[in-house]
């Protein structure tokens, strides 16, 4: 007791009052109580906001309708690469799954390695091109037996949200994931750098579609690049027959065509009614495989692991 006597007179300070010799006075304790008070209100309400700041944003991300990132990738030298950077934009988008779908008979662990450490949430799985097109010498349907799988996928385990086809050398700016999310049917928008056109567009005249800018029509009712659209899950799974063809050239319209019925009126148009390129058709200038590495000249040292490493075709 004496102590806290003495801590309370210490605390009254040095003037000290005049009345009943040391202690507070009624004054003096409303005072403490009162930075008491106010010091206890501000803590709770820092930790409110703390709360409130972290809460609600939790919420806002669970219930934002889940993105279907269909990826086809194929065996070849670049394809780590290629898989890393795209994996790195899709680490910015919320509640998204990526269904990586390889043009293989087997996965492969160095993929399977490279998304666990990119740490996407994803399913890997295999989809190889029929052998009668690998035959061919003409134009390859390249990655359509993957979206077919990513499709396949989509009718079996997906209720909501929006499916999107990223070709995994292309380049993305993520606000388009964010404004795909909510679309009812099916969106299109821009893509920079395809042919000598230099972009592949819908034509939006007075807010409507008046037609589509393209290096290449080919009679193509939607001659769009398949990283310019996007559809709705509930839409796909409306037609349950839509699917892909194997048709160089028609694969992006033989899979719109085959969502039909589509009235043009029905299709959104984002990047800001397409006036803007928030996607790229880019690609990766093709690598000649790794030679073999010299293992007796390099025995016992690091370049045994890294060889381990190179995707070879
Ligand atoms: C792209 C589209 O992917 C084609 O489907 C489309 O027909 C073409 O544009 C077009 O619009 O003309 P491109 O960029 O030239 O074709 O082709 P790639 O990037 O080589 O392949 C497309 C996707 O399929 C890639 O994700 C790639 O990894 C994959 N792919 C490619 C395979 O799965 N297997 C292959 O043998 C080649
Ligand atoms: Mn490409």
């Amino acid at each position: 007791m004496k102590g806290t006597y003495t801590h309370l007179s210490m605390y009254s300070g040095s003037s000290a009052s005049g009345h009943g010799g040391g202690k507070m006075s009624l004054g003096k304790s409303i005072k403490m109580y009162l930075t008491i008070f106010v010091l206890t209100t501000c803590i709770y309400m820092a930790l409110y906001q703390y709360h409130l700041s972290r809460e609600p944003f939790a919420a806002s991300e669970v219930v934002k309708p889940p993105l279907y990132i269909i990826t086809p990738t194929y065996r070849r030298p670049e394809q780590l690469a290629e898989l890393t950077r795209l994996g790195y934009t899709l680490k910015h988008v919320a509640n998204l799954l990526w269904l990586v779908i390889e043009d293989a008979n087997a996965t492969n662990p160095l993929v399977g390695h490279t998304l666990d450490r990119i740490g996407v949430p994803y399913e890997y799985m295999v989809a190889p091109m029929p052998e009668k097109y690998k035959q061919t010498k003409r134009a390859k349907p390249r990655g359509v037996s993957n979206r077919n799988r990513g499709l396949e996928y989509l009718r079996q385990h997906a209720t909501e949200g929006v499916l999107y086809f990223a070709d995994d050398d292309n380049t993305y700016d993520i606000s388009i994931f964010e404004q795909m999310r909510y679309i009812s049917k099916v969106a299109m928008w821009p893509v920079g750098l395809v042919t000598k056109t230099g972009v592949s567009s819908p034509i939006i005249k007075n807010g409507k579609l008046v037609g589509y800018y393209d290096g290449w029509i080919g009679g193509r009712k939607y001659p769009v690049d398949m990283a310019g659209f996007a559809v709705s899950v509930k839409f796909l799974k409306e037609r349950p027959d839509a699917q892909m063809p194997f048709k160089p050239g028609y694969e992006e319209d033989g899979f719109l065509r085959s969502l039909a019925p589509l009235d043009s009126t029905e299709i959104e148009f984002l990047a800001d009614e397409c006036r803007d390129i928030l996607t790229w058709h880019t690609q990766t200038k093709k690598n000649a495989p790794a030679q073999a590495l010299n293992r007796t000249h390099y025995k016992d040292t690091n370049l045994e692991h890294i060889d381990q490493l190179l995707v070879r075709p």
